[in-house]
């Protein structure tokens, strides 16, 4: 679990105000969820033996003997309130989250105990068209951060029963080649089959690359599905890889799955996935709702960005006031406030607590702030202040303080003023 320490929160704000702004740009809403839920809730849908539910959950019981789970992933609890509150029936929903995630995992680079998704769902829509839409607007996500480095995987893993037909054949396949199995592999034979071709154990590879693959055993309803997204892909000049072993960690999902996977940030390399749950919501008691959506990991997201070279902004005040006097002091802290008044999105820090002019230059310096502001006993007697650049060799300027909102609008147009 990670601290993010003032000097890399800028970059976090950014990043999750680009991602806003995309998923508001497709008119979705968002919806704020508790950390905990049930931990039925999560056995149910994520499935009992899957990692999460198995080894990764951080669970315990509550004063009242209630079984409780902090989140390891959102789109339970999402589809949890949607059906607590009724927002499901007869109605479409396109939905975000964020926040918080946790689990139990061995953490390495990429991996973490408590990490955080910008999470996307919809509801109600049953064809290839939301699925697209929603694969767009993660390439909008990219596009606008500047991501390069990163490709498009995607898979049907077609209905629950060509799932089991295909399951079934697999198994047969694996049982065949038991000697070959290693531990985990064996323990899955009968629990979840699928997850073998997961395995990230290189001696299995053999025989993962030899095992039938699902696309084969589609059913009729989901390989139309999946031509249909894929000529909207295609319509859309966004590329991919049919990777038919993709088939994803949690039990929920039927047809479309993908992921966004980069080879920028070792083996922890899925920086984006999620897919189409057309039965969790009638699994979890509601009524047949079809629904799709996916989950950015916003560590992964911005390691990438790091790994890529982009640059954040970085946060730092515009300004600094250096007050010196008994007048200075007086007249500053209302002075940066009629600034801040005149430059809505102007970053303004004040010195607080004296010192010489030199401690407070080198403050100033140390805030980050492109400039420096002046007030002294002389500038409050004649209205003025003294404009000193900290970042570049330009000269200081005495400006009327009446003058100096609309100075700074100026010298600061990359700024949001
Ligand atoms: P997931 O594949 O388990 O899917 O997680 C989505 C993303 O969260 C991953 O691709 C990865 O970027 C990030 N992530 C997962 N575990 C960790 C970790 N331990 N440390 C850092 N990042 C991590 C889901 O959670 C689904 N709820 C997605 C979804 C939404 N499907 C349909 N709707």
């Amino acid at each position: 679990m990670n601290d993010i320490l003032p000097g890399a929160s800028s970059a976090w704000q950014h990043l999750e105000s680009v991602l806003r702004e995309v998923v508001h740009a497709y008119g979705y809403t968002e919806m704020r969820l508790p950390l905990l839920e049930k931990t039925e809730l999560f056995k149910r849908s994520i499935g009992e033996v899957t990692d999460i539910v198995e080894k990764e959950m951080y669970t315990f019981e509550d004063r009242n003997g209630d079984s409780l789970t902090l989140r390891p992933e959102g789109t339970a609890g999402c589809v949890r309130a949607c059906m607590e509150h009724g927002l499901l029936h007869n109605q479409v929903q396109r939905l975000w989250y964020g926040g918080p995630m946790f689990r139990h995992e061995r953490p390495q680079k990429g991996r973490y105990r408590q990490f955080h998704q910008l999470g996307v769902e919809s509801f109600g829509m049953a064809g290839p068209d939301i699925d697209a839409e929603m694969i767009f607007m993660t390439a909008r996500m990219w596009q606008r951060l500047g991501l390069e480095h990163t490709t498009l995987q995607v898979n049907s893993l077609g209905t629950p029963q060509a799932r089991s037909s295909y399951r079934a054949a697999l198994v047969e396949y694996l049982k065949g080649r038991y000697d070959e199995l290693d531990e985990d592999s064996r323990r899955r034979l009968e629990s979840n089959p699928l997850r073998i071709l997961d395995s990230k154990n290189p001696a299995l590879q053999v025989v993962v690359e030899a095992a039938p693959v699902l696309p084969d055993y589609l059913d009729e309803e989901s390989r139309e599905h999946f031509a249909g997204l894929l000529a909207l892909l295609d319509a859309a000049g966004i590329d991919y890889e049919v990777n038919p072993r993709l088939v994803r960690g949690l039990d929920y999902y039927s047809r479309t799955v993908f992921e966004w996977v980069t080879d920028q940030l070792g083996a922890q390399g899925t920086i984006c996935a999620g897919g189409r749950y057309d039965g969790l919501v009638e699994y979890l008691g509601g009524r047949p709702t079809p629904a799709f959506g996916f989950a950015v990991g916003l560590e992964r997201l911005l390691a990438l960005l790091q790994e890529s070279g982009v640059e954040f902004p970085d946060g730092c005040p515009h300004l600094y006031l250096v007050l010196v006097g008994e007048q200075g002091r007086l007249r500053g802290l209302v002075f940066a406030d009629e600034l801040r008044d005149a430059l809505p999105g102007l970053r303004v820090q004040c010195n607080c607590d004296g010192g010489s002019f030199k401690s407070q230059f080198k403050r100033a310096d140390r805030s980050g702030a492109e400039y420096a502001l002046v007030l002294g006993d002389d500038e409050v007697e004649q209205q003025t202040a003294t404009l000193k650049p900290l970042r570049t060799d330009a000269g200081q300027e005495v400006l009327q303080q009446q003058d100096t909102a609309a100075r700074l609008r100026k010298l600061l147009a990359s700024a949001p003023v």
